[in-house]
């Protein structure tokens, strides 16, 4: 009772004081599910204790806060046990849910079971449900299972108790930083009460006018002297750090600037989702990561793409063909940062019907979604292609166990052709060479 009563005190002295703070992140009211954040902070039930702003501040039944199965205390009256999982209570596919759908971003673990079961959920940033499928195959092509691609690294692992994500086994903190693994959530990238916004100057800030509506697609509103817009996908920025999280993580980066077109999670079978990432994506991933890579590979505000690698990007097709041009050159599967945060270029650019399909020019760069997804992958280290092994396409089909030719079957590393297929985005394998090879030679002249 004594703790109860405690958590309590502490969470009406937070709300107290940060309410203006939470209560002028209010955007446009429009009601759930016809937008539920709007760019902004979302209806306070949402997320707590199914109860309103008012009764976080004086009820005294704060004490069905309770406890989680596992005894934790539970989190700031949340719906869940933990943050990650109040997240999913909206934001994942019920089991059954074969087809993309909105904002739901992972799939059910109940889902996933059987062989051939694929996270179904195919947005820019990905499905975790890829951090619940490991995979074992033999490197012989026979005999005993001596290689591995675990879940866990296939993304990020956000600790969601309820749903059965846990902390990566092998990572104890962010590699090349120090952010502890264990407390990785939804809300260390994402602002929960999305205040971070973005002003008609482009300054991103907490404060300022209100925030309208969300700011992440081509047919959002734009910022202007009466109202602000939310951040990209409501990404935190400088200064950010999760409440609950002791020590010293606060973010040195303000997000990125990109555009979304409105439908992004969907099949890539016959036109590409095209996010236009303009500017700042790296910088923002090295809150966390700050040495990853460094003097390895060119990115970020130093990685931009030379004469040399934009003719090539513009030119190549798939492995061997070469016949592209700039107009139509674009994939998703190798995004690059367009180098501007000119919001009128981006969202003149961001589509997902093959409207605009042009590729980089001068000014574009790497950026780490060039090679990587932000949450998860059929792959190790969320590579958006498979890197660990050569060939994404063999004699004309996907690679998969269940392929007939022993050498696709070999190269498919435990994954049944449909989850390959999957991991793609449901490409369609015509639209790879016969033999298609790794798409690090989207950039570079290698095969
Ligand atoms: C999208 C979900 C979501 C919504 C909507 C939301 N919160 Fe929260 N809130 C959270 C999460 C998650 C935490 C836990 C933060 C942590 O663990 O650091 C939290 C923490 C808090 C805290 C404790 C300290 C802090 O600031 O992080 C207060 C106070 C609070 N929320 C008040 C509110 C109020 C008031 C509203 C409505 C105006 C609201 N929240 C809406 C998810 C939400
Ligand atoms: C009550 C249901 C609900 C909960 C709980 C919820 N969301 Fe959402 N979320 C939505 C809906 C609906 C949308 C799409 C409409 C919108 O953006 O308002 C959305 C959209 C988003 C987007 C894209 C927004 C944009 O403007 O680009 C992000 C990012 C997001 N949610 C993160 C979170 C995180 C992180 C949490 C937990 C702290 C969370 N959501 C909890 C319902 C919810
Ligand atoms: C490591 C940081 C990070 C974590 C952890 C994270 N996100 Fe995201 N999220 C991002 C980034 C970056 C994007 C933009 C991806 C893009 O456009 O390529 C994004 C995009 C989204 C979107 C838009 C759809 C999409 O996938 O592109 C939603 C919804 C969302 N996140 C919700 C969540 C929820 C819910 C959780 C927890 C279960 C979560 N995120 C955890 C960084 C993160
Ligand atoms: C809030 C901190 C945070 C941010 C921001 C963040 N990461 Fe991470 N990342 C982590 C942590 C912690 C781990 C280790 C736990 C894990 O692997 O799940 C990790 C792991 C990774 C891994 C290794 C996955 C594996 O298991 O091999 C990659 C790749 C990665 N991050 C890429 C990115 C990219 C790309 C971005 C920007 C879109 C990003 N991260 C932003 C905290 C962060
Ligand atoms: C040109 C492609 C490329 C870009 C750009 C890139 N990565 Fe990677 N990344 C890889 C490859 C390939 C691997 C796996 C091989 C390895 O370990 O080096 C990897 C591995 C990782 C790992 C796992 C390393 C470990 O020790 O477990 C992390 C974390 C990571 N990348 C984060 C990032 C972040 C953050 C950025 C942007 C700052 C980024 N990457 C940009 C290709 C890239
Ligand atoms: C979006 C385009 C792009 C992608 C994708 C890309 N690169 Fe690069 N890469 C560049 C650019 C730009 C440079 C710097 C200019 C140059 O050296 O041509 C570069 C340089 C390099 C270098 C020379 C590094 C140095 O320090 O001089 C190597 C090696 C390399 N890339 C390997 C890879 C590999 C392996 C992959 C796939 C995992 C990859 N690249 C994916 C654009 C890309």
């Amino acid at each position: 009772m004594d703790k109860v009563i405690t958590t309590y005190y502490v969470l009406f002295v937070l709300a107290a004081s940060l309410m203006p703070a939470i209560a002028s992140g209010f955007g446009a009211q429009a009601s759930y599910p016809d937008g539920f954040h709007n760019g902004g902070t979302g209806n306070c039930e949402g997320c707590h204790a199914g109860r309103p702003a008012s009764a976080l501040r004086n009820t005294s039944s704060a004490a069905k806060g309770g406890a989680t199965p596992a005894g934790l205390p539970r989190q700031s009256m949340l719906n869940g046990s933990d943050p990650s999982s109040t997240c999913l209570i909206c934001h994942s596919a019920p089991a059954g849910q074969k087809q993309p759908s909105g904002f739901l971003i992972a799939s059910s673990r109940e889902s996933l079971s059987a062989v051939a079961q694929t996270p179904s959920q195919l947005t820019p940033g990905g499905d975790f449900g890829w951090l619940l499928k490991t995979y074992k195959w033999s490197s012989k092509g026979g005999g005993a299972n001596d290689s591995f691609s675990p879940g866990d690294s296939h993304g990020h692992n956000v600790v969601a108790q309820d749903y059965g994500f846990s902390a990566d086994m092998v990572n104890a903190v962010a590699p090349g930083g120090t952010y502890p693994a264990d407390r990785l959530s939804c809300i260390s990238c994402h602002d929960p009460h999305g205040n971070y916004r973005r002003s008609a100057s482009g300054a991103i800030g907490l404060s300022g006018m209100p925030i309208r509506s969300s700011g992440s697609y081509s047919d959002s509103a734009d910022p202007d002297s009466a109202g602000t817009v939310g951040t990209y996908r409501l990404l935190a920025g400088v200064g950010y750090q999760p409440a609950s999280l002791a020590g010293d993580f606060a973010f040195k980066a303000d997000p990125p600037a990109a555009v979304s077109p409105p439908a992004y999670n969907r099949a890539e079978t016959s036109a590409d989702t095209r996010v236009a990432y303009g500017k700042g994506m790296t910088e923002w991933c090295r809150n966390c990561h700050v040495t990853t890579h460094k003097n390895a590979h060119p990115m970020g505000s130093t990685g931009k793409l030379t004469t040399e690698v934009i003719r090539i990007y513009n030119q190549y097709v798939t492995s061997g063909n070469r016949t592209g041009s700039k107009s139509s050159s674009y994939n998703s599967l190798v995004p690059y940062e367009m180098g501007t945060d000119d919001y009128s270029v981006l969202k003149a650019t961001a589509n997902s019907n093959a409207t605009v399909r042009s590729g980089p020019q001068n000014g574009a760069n790497v950026m780490c979604l060039s090679c990587h997804r932000a949450h998860a992958s059929g792959w190790d280290h969320m590579t958006r292609w498979n890197l660990r092994n050569g060939v994404i396409v063999n004699e004309g089909t996907f690679v998969g166990t269940d392929s007939k030719s022993p050498a696709s079957s070999a190269s498919a590393q435990g994954r049944h052709s449909v989850e390959t297929a999957k991991a793609y985005y449901d490409r369609k394998p015509g639209s790879f060479a016969v033999y298609q090879r790794s798409m690090c030679s989207k950039c570079h002249e290698k095969d």
